[in-house]
């Protein structure tokens, strides 16, 4: 119980003592028996989590705790597939186990929608064509029963995407000015809101990124991209500097949800900016290395972090630690207030100058909360110099 507490709460402060790690690996692996399913998914999920140098890798403490993983993993346990799958992918690449789950996704039979999510993550990335068959199980509606996210069945979950896919369909002329009405005119009226940045939100963030001076190889990114609101706000702006610089920099929105991301691709496509914007699938921790690989150091020109306030901190310095942010780079943040992001601000003023270096500035920006005018939230905006 101590040794699972200890590894989940190091891999949570990301604290990466390799010899301590080392030893709780080899102490739990003695009493590996002992542990309960709880027990052993946070502790393949903290092994996963953290970077461990390769000779802890290969070790047999590691090996013992992912094969018990394997006996315990049930594919029709809802609650734990998705974090079981995941760290045995983290740890060990492809499985049987993978295996197993692929097979039963691609015959729409998966209990966990957020296993699609990782499933269609692994496929995108191997440039495997089960990822299109995958995302057309999705779009036929052929989803998993729970969506334990939100602890709530599936067909509640997804109920507001259902309703707005249909509203989008009857879209006139599509372009992304007409996808951008059709999408707020849903939010004010028959879809009685959306958690979308428009509105005063819209111009905080797009002023921001039109402050951007992009040079040739620079990207922007986007955390969470939901229905891509705000994906073809900011590749519409985007395509309008590329058209008079001849640009080939483009912007990645990253998206958790599997739903939300094939709704997002949609709206994408409907505002023909598909050579301009693009979802990444996945978890965070997974899909920022990647853009890294692809844009290399540097690179990320401009950022708006708009997926949970309470982990903000975390990834932001973990685009500063794959050095992604340059000179100039700027990262807008919202929802700050409401629903809040206390440890962002926290660290924005407390520990980020310190790793920044001094030349970095904060600035916040109180506004209304998009078809919501009762509510003040604030937005931030950290420059880069
Ligand atoms: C507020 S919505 C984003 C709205 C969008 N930026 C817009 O204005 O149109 C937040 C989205 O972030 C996604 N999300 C939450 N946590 C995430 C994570 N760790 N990685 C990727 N996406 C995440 C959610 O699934 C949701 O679709």
């Amino acid at each position: 119980m101590h040794l699972t507490t200890l590894s989940w709460a190091l891999a949570t402060l990301l604290l990466r003592d390799a010899p301590l790690l080392d030893s709780i690996a080899s102490q739990s692996s003695l009493r590996i028996d002992e542990f309960n399913t709880q027990g052993i998914t946070n502790t393949a999920w903290a092994f996963a989590k953290l970077p461990f140098p390769a000779a802890a890798l290969t070790d047999d403490a590691l090996a013992a705790v992912m094969r018990k993983l394997a006996d315990i993993v049930d594919i029709e346990e809802t609650k734990e597939a998705n974090a079981h799958l995941w760290a045995m992918w983290r740890t060990q690449g492809s499985s049987s186990i993978e295996e197993e789950f692929s097979r039963r996704a691609l015959c729409g039979n998966l209990p966990d929608s957020l296993v699609y999510s990782f499933l269609l993550m692994t496929f995108e990335w191997r440039g495997c064509a089960c990822g299109s068959v995958l995302e057309s199980f999705i779009w036929s509606g052929n989803l998993p029963s729970l969506h334990t996210r939100q602890e709530k069945p599936v067909v509640d979950a997804y109920k507001k995407m259902g309703q707005l896919m249909d509203y989008m369909a009857a879209t006139l002329h599509p372009s992304p000015q007409a996808v951008l009405s059709r999408i707020e005119s849903f939010a004010h009226g028959y879809g009685q809101w959306l958690k979308v940045a428009g509105g005063d939100k819209a111009l905080c963030t797009e002023s921001s990124l039109n402050m951007c001076a992009f040079r040739e190889w620079e990207t922007m990114l986007e955390y969470g991209a939901f229905v891509g609101y705000s994906s073809v706000r900011f590749g519409n702006a985007v395509l309008g500097q590329m058209r008079s610089h001849t640009c080939g920099y483009r912007l990645t929105s990253c998206e958790v949800d599997p739903v939300h991301a094939c709704v997002a691709r949609s709206h994408i496509d409907m505002a023909a900016l598909s050579h301009v914007v693009e979802v990444a699938v996945g978890k965070l921790n997974d899909t920022t290395p990647l853009l890294h690989e692809r844009a290399g150091t540097w690179a990320c020109t401009f950022g708006f972090m708009d997926q949970r306030g309470t982990a903000f901190h975390q990834d932001f310095v973990h685009l500063e630690e794959l050095m992604m942010l340059g000179v100039h780079s700027r990262v807008t943040a919202d929802n700050v207030v409401k629903p809040g992001a206390p440890c962002f601000l926290w660290a924005l003023r407390n520990i980020l100058p310190h790793r920044l270096g001094a030349c970095q500035n904060s600035t916040f920006w109180a506004m209304t909360e998009f078809a919501q005018e009762e509510v003040e939230d604030w937005q931030s905006v950290t420059v880069l110099m």
